[in-house]
């Protein structure tokens, strides 16, 4: 089974209360997500492994570590998930970006694939998948089984909010992903939005409604 990581720290937990907050505009939502996307990529990251190099400071010669082994992909799920990039893009600048489009239906509710662009070699990279809505988890769900089908094995789901719906149908389709939310909400409405949630966050980042 795989683990699910909530990041409860202070700074987190309040700048995801101004997100959720109505009156919260289009440009503050933006920086905050981004901001907690960096903040959470310091544990999605914090099992990266290091290893010794040799260098010289102004005053001698050292041994000092360095992050070695298996390069990142970060794969926003669009529109949302590219809101969480650049938080993770200012961690680790060598990672390269993929991009899967996916929507939900608005009737059905179930994903629908319109884009899928990745790097050429993502199957040796560690990617991390994000969206930071995990609502009923059909577009993660989806997301990681294309990925698994181009040869990912290596695979990591970054999430804002997440119900527990959305949670258990990861683990029970995808138990070797990890999961990291800065929140576990309630429960879904009856359009499978998570309550309480912070709305539709593919409009709030981009202001398309
Ligand atoms: C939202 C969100 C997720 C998905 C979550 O995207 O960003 O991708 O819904 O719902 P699920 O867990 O039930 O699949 P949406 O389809 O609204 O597209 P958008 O990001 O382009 O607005
Ligand atoms: N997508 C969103 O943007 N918000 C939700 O609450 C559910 C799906």
């Amino acid at each position: 089974m795989s683990t699910l990581h909530v990041i409860d720290h202070p700074m987190i937990q309040h700048k995801l209360t101004i997100m959720r907050k109505k009156e919260t505009g289009s440009k503050d939502f933006r920086e905050l997500l981004q901001e907690i996307a960096l903040l959470m990529g310091y544990e999605v990251t914090r099992d990266l492994p290091l290893m010794d190099v040799e260098i010289e400071t102004p005053i001698c010669k050292t041994t000092a570590k360095i992050i070695t082994g298996r390069k990142l992909a970060v794969v926003p799920i669009l529109r949302a998930g590219l809101g969480m990039v650049d938080g993770i893009r200012t961690l680790v600048p060598v990672a390269k970006v993929g991009h899967i489009g996916l929507y939900r239906n608005e009737e059905t509710h179930q994903p629908v694939v319109y884009y899928c662009k990745l790097p050429e070699d993502v199957q040796k990279r560690l990617v991390i998948v994000t969206d930071p809505m995990l609502a009923t988890g059909g577009s993660a769900c989806d997301a990681i089984t294309m990925l698994k089908e181009r040869g990912c094995h290596n695979i990591r789901l970054m999430c804002l909010v997440g119900a527990p719906e959305g949670i258990e149908r990861v683990q029970k389709e995808h138990p070797d992903v990890d999961i990291y939310l800065a929140a576990v909400d309630e429960k879904l409405n009856e359009n499978a939005y998570i309550v309480p949630g912070l709305g539709d966050a593919g409009d709030r980042i981009f202001g398309t409604k």
